[in-house]
């Protein structure tokens, strides 16, 4: 019993400490790998070029997602795909991106 409050605790904390949620980023990236190809990184549909998420800077896709979003970047599908994305799922796809191939 101590040692699962113990053990929450420490989840908590993790979560406080970083920004972005890595487990629930996998959740909510789960869309998004039919098209960014994890763990492959290519996909054959669509044929055309998909850019690489795995290991890329957190920040990078948070601006990415952030600028679909507002419509700063177009681009149909992406802007279709970051439209309904709040700050907070931004960030914890984002944690989770990032942390692929660090581990
Ligand atoms: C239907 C296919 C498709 C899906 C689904 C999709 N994407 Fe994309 N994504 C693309 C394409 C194509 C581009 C390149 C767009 C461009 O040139 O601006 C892209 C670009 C991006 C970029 C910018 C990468 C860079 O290097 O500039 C990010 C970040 C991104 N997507 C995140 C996501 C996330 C997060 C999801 C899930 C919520 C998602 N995508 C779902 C096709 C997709």
């Amino acid at each position: 019993m101590k040692k699962s409050i113990l053990i929450g605790l420490t989840l908590i904390s993790a979560n406080v400490m970083s920004a972005g949620n890595i487990e629930n980023g996998e959740k909510i990236a789960y869309t998004c790998t039919g098209c960014h190809g994890i763990p492959f990184y290519k996909n054959p549909y669509p044929s055309y070029h998909v850019p690489r998420l795995g290991g890329q800077n957190e920040t990078y896709i948070i601006n990415a997602l952030k600028a679909y979003r507002s419509g700063d970047r177009g681009h149909g599908t992406m802007k279709a795909q970051a439209g309904s994305l709040s700050d907070q799922d931004i960030a914890d796809i984002a944690a989770y991106f990032a942390s692929i191939g660090k581990k």
